[in-house]
């Protein structure tokens, strides 16, 4: 096995920061999502797309999770922009995209749309209440999207933890040096607890590498703050992994938590960095109880294995037992419930806000050290 092709062949290279921009060209002002869209298009992490969605392929992927080309794609990447806006803009014109006064794109704006956002929701996060934070944000951005190829004419600035953002190309060239044939991704949003490590290290054992690659764009308000996470894997890796087996870096999208959808579009990601492999465990991008356990598991029976191009792992729900004293899952563990140390997300951030330590069990006592200290300093910003 060699390192996976890019989705649709080629990595899409769209960054041009000597672009000559004209005068006199219409501004766009973008959000924060559509700001990381940008930059992730560009940088090759979406291939094949070159740019934000045109309504073909935007019903395309949402009515079938796939472009129109026939590529598996499972999350519409769309530009949407106001309609006062989008009046002043002519199909066929340039635009200049634009967030706090500062240009990072150009755009040729090749069609605008009007989506139906109550069927985008359903099919994509299924349901259309708002009390889902991918359907609020759905519904709260604007109305009318902007289709057509993107150029990237300024990287946004990172300032947290810059040594970690890398580019697909870098990833591949660092994979490549390290002489991983077979890399398995992991994606995540939370801090990385038992459970984690113990899926992460069990496909570790099969593979060449591990791609620790947590998601650190736009979250919801109560996800833990990606700066404090970053410190929390760091402290991590340092004690408990090997150096020569697992390379760290962030994945700047925002979380959309579509569950199912999530998990073929954080896969197909994960391929355009490099990845043979991907770890899809319980409730995968999960929110609430929108999706079951394992269906962002079954999604992938949908489409055959070569059109994916990369390997899903699936783990069954793990915790520790008190009785196996070891990680363990149904599929190992013969114990009850009750032998079994398991927390919900909730549960674990009002502890930590509480200055509570969750058992050692659950979470290593150093990840929660760096967690109690990083919330109470971000509750001390509030
Ligand atoms: S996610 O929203 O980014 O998927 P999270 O960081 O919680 O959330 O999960 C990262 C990965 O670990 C996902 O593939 C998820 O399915 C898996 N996972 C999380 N907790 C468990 C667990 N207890 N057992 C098995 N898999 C898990």
């Amino acid at each position: 096995m060699t390192i996976s092709k890019p989705h649709g062949g080629k990595l899409v290279d769209r960054v041009k920061l000597d672009y000559k921009l004209k005068a006199g060209m219409q501004q766009v002002e973008i959000d924060e999502v559509a700001l990381s869209d940008l930059e992730l298009i560009a940088i090759g992490a979406y291939s094949p797309l070159s740019g934000f969605l045109g309504k073909k392929d935007y019903e395309s992927v949402v009515q079938h999770m796939r472009l129109t080309t026939g590529e598996p794609w499972s999350i519409p990447i769309t530009l949407p922009t106001y309609e006062s806006d989008a009046k002043q803009i002519q199909v066929g014109e340039e635009i200049l995209l634009v967030k706090d006064e500062v240009v990072y794109g150009v755009m040729l704006v090749e069609e605008k749309y009007k989506p139906n956002k109550e069927i985008e929701a359903f099919k994509v996060f299924q349901t259309t209440e708002r009390a889902h934070p991918g359907v609020k944000k759905l519904y709260d951005r604007p109305n009318v999207y902007l289709g057509g190829p993107i150029t990237l004419v300024k990287r946004p600035e990172k300032t947290k933890f810059e040594n970690y953002y890398l580019d697909p190309k870098q990833t591949r060239d660092i994979f490549k040096h390290l002489g991983w044939k077979t890399i398995v991704g992991f994606q995540t949003r939370n801090p990385v607890h038992r459970a984690h490590e113990y899926i992460q290290k069990t496909a570790l054992e099969t593979v060449d590498g591990l791609f620790l690659n947590p998601l650190v764009g736009e979250t919801k308000q109560d996800d833990i703050p990606s700066d404090i996470r970053m410190e929390s894997y760091l402290v991590l890796l340092k004690k408990y992994y090997p150096k020569n087996r697992v390379f760290l870096s962030v994945f700047p999208a925002a979380m959309r938590y579509a569950g199912p959808r999530e998990a073929i579009f954080h896969a197909i990601v994960r391929k355009n960095y490099g990845c043979t492999h991907f770890i899809v465990g319980r409730d995968h991008a999960g929110v609430g109880d929108y999706y079951g356990t394992y269906d962002a598991q079954k999604i992938f029976s949908h489409f055959s294995k070569d059109e994916l191009g990369i390997q899903p792992l699936f783990f069954e729900h793990s915790f520790y037992c008190l009785k196996c004293e070891n990680m363990a899952s149904a599929k190992t563990c013969p114990h009850d419930k009750e032998d079994h140390v398991i927390l919900s997300g909730t549960k674990v951030r009002e502890m930590l806000k509480n200055g509570q330590m969750p058992p050692k069990e659950f979470s290593r006592a150093e990840v929660v050290d760096v967690l109690i200290k990083g919330m109470k300093k971000s509750f001390t910003k509030i």
